[in-house]
């Protein structure tokens, strides 16, 4: 039994906000040597948005949200770590109980709405980070913003974060915070890329580095807005689009008992869902701009999936809940089948 397995039996039997709250704990205490007694030894080196990744797999935004446990996921083997989503100020999120797990289906959902110690503690946990991957950092909005000001809370959070970023994400998908997904489409998407873009041509030249943006879509877009949002984005000059987040759909969990909560779901019943909203974007992005998969990759094969389908990397947050840092192998070796298969 390995020491995944052994922590995970006592953490499901807590529920499923506190066995979150408690990993978090752990790993910051957990010494480096620990933690690469998880490691998952994967390499396969990629490039892209200009960055080095010595593994195509990375851990999805959401699971260290204050970006406090990037030495712990670093050590275990991750090719890169997504921090956040961070806000300008701290905030509680939404009222709990706010997570379920539901492990019939290896699915969670949540509604947590951001709940972070906001970006000044964040950046101070990244300062103080020993790191050895790649790091990202996603930035959101305070729920008490309105849409729109939201670009102040993003353009703050971007200026905040640069130095300390090796690319940053613009989130703008969580169901969990109203209205948000509104942001996806139209003017306001135009309007906010376009203020954030100019930003970072402006921070590119203090700093004499340009750090790459990705933006973060839903899954519960239709063919027509996919269409029109990857139009803007490819107008934007974004340097990668991340697909995607939680849904709001419940298809493949219906009857489970925690089915009718608010939140977005997330796990192995998103896995079509999300391959569907992957290949739709990639078909109207062009070539040239870089697509991470995110959304059930819970195997090798759902791996190998996202991958074929021209995932350049990976990310992974509720199969990780589930299988632990062994995802990172056989996630690997989906992108090592995928890639022989082109060559083939
Ligand atoms: C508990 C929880 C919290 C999350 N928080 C965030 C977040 O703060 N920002 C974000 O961009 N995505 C967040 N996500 C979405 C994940 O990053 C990911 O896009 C989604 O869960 C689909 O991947 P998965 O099926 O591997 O979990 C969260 C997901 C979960 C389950």
């Amino acid at each position: 039994m390995s020491l995944f397995d052994l922590a995970r039996g006592t953490l499901f039997r807590m529920d499923a906000e506190s066995a979150h709250a408690a990993t978090i704990q752990m790993m910051r205490r957990l010494p480096r040597m620990s933690a690469r007694l998880m490691r998952a030894d994967a390499a396969l080196p990629r490039e892209c948005m200009g960055l080095h990744f010595r593994n195509p797999v990375g851990v999805a935004a959401g699971l260290d949200k204050n970006g406090e446990c990037i030495n712990a996921l670093a050590a275990m083997g991750f090719g890169f770590i997504e921090v956040g989503t961070v806000t300008p100020r701290p905030q509680d999120g939404n009222p709990r109980p706010r997570m379920f797990r539901l492990p019939e289906h290896e699915a969670v959902i949540n509604r947590l709405g951001f709940n972070n110690k906001g970006v000044e503690y964040l950046c101070r946990q990244v300062e103080h980070a020993r790191r050895d991957c790649v790091l990202g950092i996603n930035i959101g909005k305070n729920a008490t913003t309105p849409n729109e000001r939201a670009a102040d809370d993003y353009l703050h959070c971007l200026q905040r974060v640069y130095a300390l970023a090796d690319y940053v994400t613009i989130n703008i998908s969580s169901p969990n915070t109203k209205n948000l997904r509104d942001l996806q489409q139209g003017d306001a998407l135009a309007t906010l890329l376009q203020a954030l873009s100019m930003k970072r041509d402006q921070l590119a030249v203090e700093h004499g580095r340009r750090v790459p943006l990705a933006v973060k879509l839903a899954p519960d877009m239709s063919a027509e807005q996919i269409q029109a949002s990857a139009a803007i984005i490819a107008d934007t000059e974004l340097d990668a689009v991340i697909a995607t987040n939680t849904t709001l759909s419940r298809e493949g969990v219906a009857g489970h008992r925690y089915a009718d909560e608010n939140g977005g779901l997330s796990g192995k019943p998103l896995q079509n869902l999300s391959q569907r909203c992957f290949e739709q974007l990639r078909s109207a992005l062009p070539e040239e701009i870089p697509m991470i998969g995110v959304g059930g990759i819970h195997d090798r094969e759902s791996a190998r999936q996202r991958f074929a389908a021209g995932a350049q990397l990976v990310q992974v947050y509720t199969g990780f809940v589930y299988h632990g840092p062994d995802l990172i192998e056989s996630a690997t070796q989906g992108a090592h089948d995928a890639a022989l298969a082109e060559t083939a």
